[in-house]
């Protein structure tokens, strides 16, 4: 059997950078406070009428396009991670493929939260290795400015926007995602959720008012389920494929803050400098934090690395994957 490779990565993130000076002047907050707390320097807010997460979707997956050397019609299928989707319906993938040219073929939207990328790269996966498909696109991409409260500090230090996509091709020489672990328990819904602008709570003018389309977090609460359970699953991982910390040539972690990262690591005995951050530049960017790390530390990846990706998120939603680099 075929496993499914990653073949190319793209990534994007929007110009304007939200700087954690900005925030101290729209919330009772600090540089200091929000740095060693989370580790978040600045982040990158989507400006624009009428732009919605497809629009950093489309302009990483036109990059994969390009750089893998890959024609609209030659893609397989397309799924696209996300939280923030512009429209109830349709979704976000149907309006990538569009805005990229791909036309007439399956594409649909994945809803993990944070766990998004993680989720969608499992599923993609599963039609590479059943010999179904040559060529899947796996996009993540949030405009979580959109759902943010800037008037709430506890959670709008925390948030930014950006997408990363990667291509998946078979691959017969041992390399690409070789194993992956998914898990959900619904009991943490509400500790992280947005409450209004679905079914349950459809918009009204009271929602609004009570601001229950914004993202709702009960930090500490999260944060201890996420220590706990992203530890635990790239343990998991690691055991189950007989990994020590000393063969994995990359954490490539869930950027919701650097502290979960570093329990994280300490767990799986990886070394600092063996595990991708880049949430000092660009926050918690939801379904894209993972891309958008590959995206980052491509050139540092050697063929043959050994990479375990981890996510912690809303739902709760958490998981692992286990990939050997294919180039
Ligand atoms: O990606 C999806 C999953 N999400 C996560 O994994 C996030 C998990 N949670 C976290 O990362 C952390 O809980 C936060 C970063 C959200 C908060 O950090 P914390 O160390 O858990 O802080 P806390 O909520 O316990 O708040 C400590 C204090 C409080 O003040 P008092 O009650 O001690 O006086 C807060 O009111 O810090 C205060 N505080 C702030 N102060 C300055 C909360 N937010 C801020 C702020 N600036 N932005």
């Amino acid at each position: 059997m075929s496993k499914a490779a990653i073949t190319g990565i793209h990534g994007y993130v929007p110009d304007y950078v939200l700087t954690n000076a900005e925030l101290e002047r729209m919330v009772d907050t600090n540089d200091e406070w929000i740095t060693s707390r989370t580790g978040i320097k600045e982040r990158r807010i989507l400006k624009g009428e009428g732009l919605g997460s497809s629009h950093m979707g489309a302009k990483a997956v036109a990059g994969l396009l390009e750089k893998t050397n890959t024609k609209p019609e030659e893609v397989d299928l397309l799924i696209c991670a996300t939280t923030t989707p512009d429209y109830v319906f349709p979704c976000t993938a149907n309006l990538i493929c569009d805005m990229v040219g791909i036309r007439n073929i399956g594409s649909f939207d994945i809803q993990a939260a944070c766990s998004g990328f993680l989720y969608a790269l499992t599923i993609g996966t599963q039609f590479i290795e059943a010999g179904r498909y040559k060529k899947v696109i796996v996009v993540g991409a949030d405009k979580m400015s959109a759902i943010t409260n800037y008037t709430d500090r506890t959670t709008c230090i925390l948030f930014g926007d950006g997408a990363g996509a990667v291509m998946l091709e078979p691959n017969d020489e041992g390399f690409g995602v070789l194993d992956s672990i998914i898990k959900s328990d619904g009991t943490g819904q509400h500790h992280l959720f947005q409450k209004a602008g679905g079914s349950r709570y459809p918009p009204t003018h009271e929602t609004v008012e009570k601001r229950w389309h914004y993202v709702y977090q009960d930090g500490p609460s999260v944060f201890k389920f996420a220590v706990k359970n992203m530890a635990d699953v790239s343990a998991e991982i690691m055991e189950r494929n007989h990994l020590t910390g000393a063969d994995v040539a990359w954490l490539v972690p869930h950027q919701a803050n650097k502290r979960i990262i570093d329990a994280t690591a300490h767990r799986m005995g990886i070394e600092t400098d063996k595990v991708m951050i880049n949430i000092n530049k660009y926050g918690n960017t939801t379904a894209a934090t993972i891309p958008l790390c590959l995206f980052d530390y491509e050139s540092q990846l050697k063929k043959g690395d050994n990479l375990v990706l981890a996510a912690f998120g809303g739902g709760f939603t958490w998981g692992a994957a286990y990939v050997k680099w294919a180039y």
